[in-house]
């Protein structure tokens, strides 16, 4: 389908990233569902995802946004107004303090030493402050960078490091230990912040459940994520968050990219792309995963298999081997999925390269730009 699209939209320039409002809506109304059969509040996780043109459209469906510090908190004041406002940093300076609490609900702090250092700004504001804490139970494979409960870790208060009593003026506990995960690893989870952290949730106001939740996957177990959240909501009279970002805008956009030349390597043609791994789609060399492609098949399942690479200098700005029935010529376009999440967040000019545009396909199939980026974004960054 997203192919057919790419073709009937020349008027695209390429690269483009394409969000897709009709999946977007989808995917809201799961989450919408979750918070309705629960009393949940669902967040937006703006790391994954900071298109703000759909922010009006997100809080229509969703509690609010949660942010990784100042400006993404002063991005959801702007554009989600009227919804709840979430904030979580490892350290936050006094300057940004006094921003923050102007504009935010919950702050969660990662250290006693961050909140101590901090109590005087949010102890005269209207902002419910909570820790972050270190379930210390690992629940992932394979993706260590993204483990927050890997040995050595930084993120989140361990159980041995806080007093019997929590510091006057806690409201709220915070975890966040899953990535791309189900709602089983969730229970386990919970299990174990319960049995080192349950006794303070009867004090408390909320707890903060994180992200990493996949909640949109079509094979996703809702019920059992509904269960926990109602058995924590009836045993502890807490109000629960989650604030997934991924799952919001799970297959809900496209990169589509230009073939602009052909090579021949030793082993397979290759595609020179005016799309990036580094520059456009970090997350393709940095978890590293291979992105799917439409109409393309595994290295060697269709008859003629590619190396698809981008044009910078880097070697090893390679995206991935695919197959297709017939070897892709140059001009042609080809449409990545799953690019709304961890892209246009990520990207960067290396290399001088064009940043996509940014394109909102309407529910009625029209297309919109949105944002067009030229060569003064990337000069304005360097000097
Ligand atoms: C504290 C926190 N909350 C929420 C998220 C969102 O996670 P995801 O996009 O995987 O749902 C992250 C991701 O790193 C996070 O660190």
């Amino acid at each position: 389908m997203m192919e057919r699209q790419a073709n009937r939209e020349p008027e695209l320039r390429t690269p483009v990233y394409v969000v897709d409002e009709a999946a977007l809506r989808h995917n809201l109304s799961i989450l919408q569902g979750v918070q309705k059969r629960t009393g949940c509040h669902i967040l937006l996780a703006q790391k994954a995802f900071s298109m703000f043109r759909v922010y009006p459209l997100i809080g229509q469906y969703l509690a609010g946004a949660t942010a990784s510090g100042l400006y993404e908190a002063r991005l959801a004041h702007e554009e989600m107004s009227g919804k709840e406002n979430h904030v979580f940093c490892p350290a936050y300076t006094p300057e940004e303090m006094q921003e923050l609490v102007k504009i935010c609900d919950h702050i969660s702090f990662n250290s006693l030493a961050q909140l101590e250092a901090h109590r005087s700004v949010w102890e005269n504001s209207d902002t419910s402050v909570g820790l972050r804490v270190n379930p210390e139970h690992s629940t992932q494979e394979g993706h260590a960078i993204y483990d927050p409960c890997a040995p050595g870790s930084r993120l989140g208060i361990r159980r041995c490091n806080l007093p019997d009593t929590l510091p006057e003026g806690v409201e709220g506990l915070h975890f966040h230990t899953l990535c791309e995960q189900d709602s089983a690893p969730l229970v386990e989870t919970f299990a174990a912040f319960e049995e080192k952290f349950g006794q303070w949730l009867p004090g408390l106001k909320w707890l903060n459940l994180g992200g990493g939740h996949h909640i949109t996957r079509p094979d996703y177990d809702l019920k059992a994520l509904e269960d926990l959240i109602l058995y924590i909501r009836q045993k502890y009279e807490v109000e629960v968050y989650l604030e997934p970002g991924e799952a919001i805008a799970l297959n809900a956009g496209s990169l589509i990219t230009t073939v602009l030349d052909v090579v021949q390597s030793t082993d397979m043609p290759v595609l020179i792309l005016d799309a990036s791994a580094a520059c456009h789609m970090p997350d393709v060399l940095e978890m590293p995963y291979r992105p799917p492609l439409f109409g393309a098949g595994e290295a060697g399942e269709k008859a003629c298999t590619c190396r698809l690479a981008a044009r910078t200098c880097l070697a090893g700005d390679v995206i991935g081997e695919y197959s297709f029935d017939v070897q892709p010529q140059i001009g042609d376009r080809l449409v990545f999925g799953d690019m709304a999440i961890y892209s246009m967040v990520k990207n960067n000019t290396f290399n001088g390269m064009p940043l996509p545009d940014i394109a909102l396909r309407h529910e009625d199939g029209s297309c919109e730009v949105v944002r067009r980026f030229g060569y003064e974004d990337f000069k304005m960054r360097l000097s």
